[in-house]
């Protein structure tokens, strides 16, 4: 038996779920045009979809929204928000906004020229379409380990130090705006990046006279794996971890929504006066006035508490144990895996699970709808679907290294018994894997694709259902 991690919490407030039936499952998921962001959250029994926003506040947040001061200007929580963040992510600037999102807009708006490169151990899909639209490059450095996905080298998120060294010698450090580092590194498996490899990318940067920042959605959960994995850490504070890596980085954009333990949020934080002016003029346009920045009072008030719950190493220890927890009762399913799991979710390896679906049939949406049609379950395809990407010289796709499919696990939300029915599902469609069938694209937008566009499924026989 796997590791089981206790819930250090216990349930004061109930949301019910339920599983509708079969026939409703089919005919959902068929109206969704195979698309799972299509899908009524109603209509689905445990939601894998996102750890973003999805988690359950603590009594302490729920508390905290009452104390909100909704003035203009200067309410008190903002004063809170602004300690709470200057403490741990040590920037002399705050600006907070709605979400992660809306920190990358205003970063590249304001810095990014047409033509410049923003290297990064491996962009995000809103980060990577926010430096595409204001008509930056996109250049993902993940580090070599992450090759071996069996390996257990324990941080995979990590740069490719000599690689991001070498681009910036063949570019110019005058086409590169920002270097930016995702902790975790959510795209390649919420893998973590060492303090070490954080040391590596600031002197590089430096060196060359570049900034560099952080996109530091899963800070918390990669200071864990620090203090977990990397040698000279084991007896300090997360918080303090958290403190010292983020000194290295010259600013953070910030998603609350993951390690804020809060559904709606986000900042900019910098250290650059000149900087922070102007990325300020563009937040008062779009966002709102600085002290608020398109977020309530009280939304900041549960925000600057969430993330200091979030450094609590207790709640680390089982948010983590959860995630490895799911990912061992899925290897023992049959699933390939990433090992090892990361902090936020577990990515399973379609491609190689379903070797008979090519990578543009999309297998990694044949196992996502499968797990939907079978058990209710909504995860996301993490592959050719999300991140092909069309060379500009040949029009042909080019697919992403892997075919993911991400079971992420909102935050204090999902039990270790909903944990244990997915896993259940997932033996069923091991199972059953040769049935399944691939996808083509029906209805596609430009950009982002994943979240709107509508699938058929390749074949006269749908795959695989046969009973309840
Ligand atoms: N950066 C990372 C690493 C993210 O994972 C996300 C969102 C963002 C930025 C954007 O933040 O949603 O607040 O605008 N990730 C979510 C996910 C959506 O499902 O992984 P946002």
């Amino acid at each position: 038996m796997p590791n089981k991690p206790i819930e250090p919490f216990r349930i004061k407030v109930t949301e019910p779920i339920s599983l509708p039936s079969l026939e409703e499952r089919i005919k959902g998921i068929e109206e969704a045009g195979y698309n799972v962001f299509r899908i009524r959250s109603e209509d689905i029994f445990v939601d894998l979809l996102t750890d973003s926003g999805t988690g359950a506040m603590s009594q302490n947040q729920w508390a905290g929204l009452m104390i909100g001061d909704e003035a203009y200007a200067c309410s008190r929580n903002w004063f809170h928000f602004e300690a709470t963040v200057k403490h741990i992510f040590q920037k002399r600037f705050v600006l907070p906004c709605h979400q992660g999102r809306v920190a990358e807009n205003i970063l590249f708006s304001t810095i990014l020229k047409k033509g410049d490169y923003i290297p990064n151990n491996t962009h995000f899909d809103t980060t990577r379409a926010n430096t595409m639209h204001k008509g930056g490059i996109a250049v993902d450095l993940p580090c070599r380990e992450l090759d071996d996905e069996e390996s257990d080298f324990p941080f995979k998120g990590n740069m490719d130090t000599a690689g991001l060294a070498a681009f910036i010698n063949k570019v110019g450090p005058d086409k590169i705006p920002v270097v930016v580092m995702t902790l975790t590194n959510n795209s390649v498996g919420g893998q973590p990046v060492s303090m070490a490899n954080i040391v590596e990318t600031k002197k590089i940067c430096e060196r060359n006279g570049i900034p560099l920042f952080f996109d530091a959605a899963r800070f918390a959960e990669n200071a864990w794996f620090i203090k977990m994995n990397e040698t000279g850490f084991g007896k300090r504070a997360v918080e303090s971890i958290a403190q010292e890596m983020c000194a290295h980085a010259d600013g953070i954009m910030m998603s609350a929504k993951k390690d804020g333990l809060v559904n709606m949020g986000g900042f900019l934080a910098v250290n650059d006066e000149d900087l922070a002016g102007r990325l300020k003029e563009l937040l008062i346009m779009i966002e709102g006035f600085p002290t608020y920045g398109g977020l309530n009072g009280r939304d900041l008030e549960a925000i600057s508490i969430g993330l200091m719950e979030s450094l609590n190493e207790e709640y680390l220890a089982y948010r983590t144990g959860q995630i490895a927890y799911l990912g061992e009762l899925l290897r023992q399913a049959g699933c390939p895996i990433i090992m090892p799991t990361g902090g936020h979710a577990v990515f399973i390896d379609a491609g190689k699970l379903l070797p008979h679906i090519p990578a543009l049939q999309f297998p990694g949406q044949s196992m996502t709808v499968e797990f939907y049609r079978r058990g209710g379950i909504r995860t996301v395809e993490i592959g050719s679907l999300m991140f092909g990407s069309v060379d500009p010289e040949t029009g042909e796709t080019i697919s992403p290294k892997r075919e993911l499919v991400r079971l992420a696990v909102p935050r204090r939300m999902y039990t270790n018994t909903h944990m244990e029915y997915v896993a259940d599902v997932a033996t069923e469609i091991v199972k059953d894997k040769d049935k399944l069938r691939g996808y083509k694209i029906v209805d596609e937008p430009d950009f982002l694709r994943h979240f709107t566009c509508t699938m058929q499924e390749i074949t006269e026989n749908p795959a695989g259902v046969v009973s309840e």
